[in-house]
């Protein structure tokens, strides 16, 4: 995500990359190397005390979150992090309440957000296209932890956290369903399933360092170890939404699927399914009349949906995009402070914690859990 993060960045007016911090000097310099960042550091506390930096981005595995958003916070920068905030919601509630203590901006990258399309049902919803939303439903699915010898920090609660799939992909799922149906989780039924209670663990990988994620897929060969794995490589949840009603799974070993987030939201006057594997298009389900397949053209999508879209039609526009349409946004909520945030806030990733601690505690108690408001 770093080298993401640095590619989106650039394609942002009026900001400058200052420093890239590694766990190593090489290993910052190698993740710095074409993108005319300026200094390069194995050691966080030079970004911490520097007083040209305005803004720190937080792309490591998610237990460093927490520790390096409050170093950035408490000396006064700004901090965008990717998700999940953090590794518990006592964490993220500090966080939070830091930010606004500090008066900073604080994003999380559910940058998900900003595909053309997603906005488009966005702004659908709020124009009253779909009506009263009756049912939400979709998956978050990937197949790139199928095999037993798949391994990644995420798979280490230490790293990654009590939950390895629902805090990883569910909760983009639960975002986007909350940022676009415009209701909140109000209750969820969990099923969380491991299917591998060991894997093997390559001997020189261990604590996110080495073997970055996704690479382990291009056939990485060498010693492992047999590790007992004790977070979810699937997860179902039934949610409530007050009155309406949805479904959603999420797994990392359903063969074939590669980024296969949908969501289908359906309401009194009409239906809406999108795909991201296919994000320019968009199902428009009705009733009394055939289905529609709306196809990304900046001219044919809402006034407020627009400014998501910088390509005319047929010219797609896709994942590094939304890191663009992100930060974009939260840079310019830091160069005007009387902007609104027009971005994920910290906020968001409190409330993800807080509907993933429910769905920890539904499954182990089999039994409905209510999501905190
Ligand atoms: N928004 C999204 O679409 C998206 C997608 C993938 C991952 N993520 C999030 O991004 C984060 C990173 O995931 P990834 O898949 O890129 O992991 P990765 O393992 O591919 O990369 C993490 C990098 O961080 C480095 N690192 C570890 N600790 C560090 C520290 N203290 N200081 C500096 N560098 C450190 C590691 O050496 C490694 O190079 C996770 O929190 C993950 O949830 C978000």
């Amino acid at each position: 995500m770093g080298r993401v993060h640095l590619e989106a960045l650039r394609r942002v007016e009026n900001v400058d990359v200052v420093e890239v911090v590694g766990t190593s000097l090489e290993k910052a310099k190698a993740a710095g190397a074409g993108y005319n960042v300026l200094n390069v550091t194995g050691d966080l506390k030079d970004v911490i005390h520097d007083p040209s930096i305005d803004a720190v981005h937080i792309t490591t595995p998610n237990a460093s979150h927490f520790m390096i958003a409050k170093a950035a916070l408490e000396a006064g920068k700004h901090v965008l992090c990717e998700k999940p905030l953090a590794m518990s919601v006592a964490q993220a509630l500090e966080l939070t309440n830091l930010v606004a203590a500090k008066k900073l901006r604080g994003g999380l990258c559910h940058n998900l957000r900003y595909y053309p399309m997603v906005q488009q049902i966005r702004r659908m919803r709020e124009a009253g296209e779909l009506g009263e939303i009756l049912v939400v439903q979709g998956t978050y699915s990937q197949d790139w932890m199928l095999f037993e010898s798949d391994w990644n920090w995420r798979v280490d609660p230490k790293v990654s956290g009590p939950s390895r799939v629902m805090a990883d992909i569910g909760s983009h799922f639960f975002d986007m369903a909350e940022y676009l149906s415009g209701l909140k989780v109000t209750d969820v039924c969990s099923d969380l399933q491991i299917f591998h209670p060991t894997r093997k663990q390559p001997v020189v990988n261990s604590s996110g360092e080495g073997g970055e994620s996704f690479t382990r897929k291009l056939g990485v060969a060498g010693e492992t170890v047999d590790t007992q794995v004790v977070t979810e490589d699937f997860g179902a949840t039934l949610f409530r939404m007050g009155k309406a009603r949805g479904t959603m799974t999420a797994s990392q070993v359903s063969a074939g699927r590669k980024n296969r987030l949908v969501m289908e939201i359906y309401g009194t006057k009409g239906g809406v399914s999108w795909c991201q594997e296919r994000p320019e298009e968009l199902w428009l389900g009705h009733r009394n009349a055939p289905n529609q397949i709306l196809l990304k053209d900046p001219s044919l999508l809402h006034e407020q949906a627009q400014g998501f879209a910088d390509y005319p039609g047929g010219h797609a526009e896709g994942y590094p995009d939304t890191f663009k349409q992100l930060f974009r946004r939260f840079y310019a909520s830091i160069a005007d402070p009387s902007l609104t945030p027009d971005y994920p806030q910290m906020a968001d990733g409190l409330r993800q914690m807080k509907i993933l601690d429910a769905e920890l505690v539904s499954h182990k108690s089999r039994a409905w859990v209510s999501v905190p408001a």
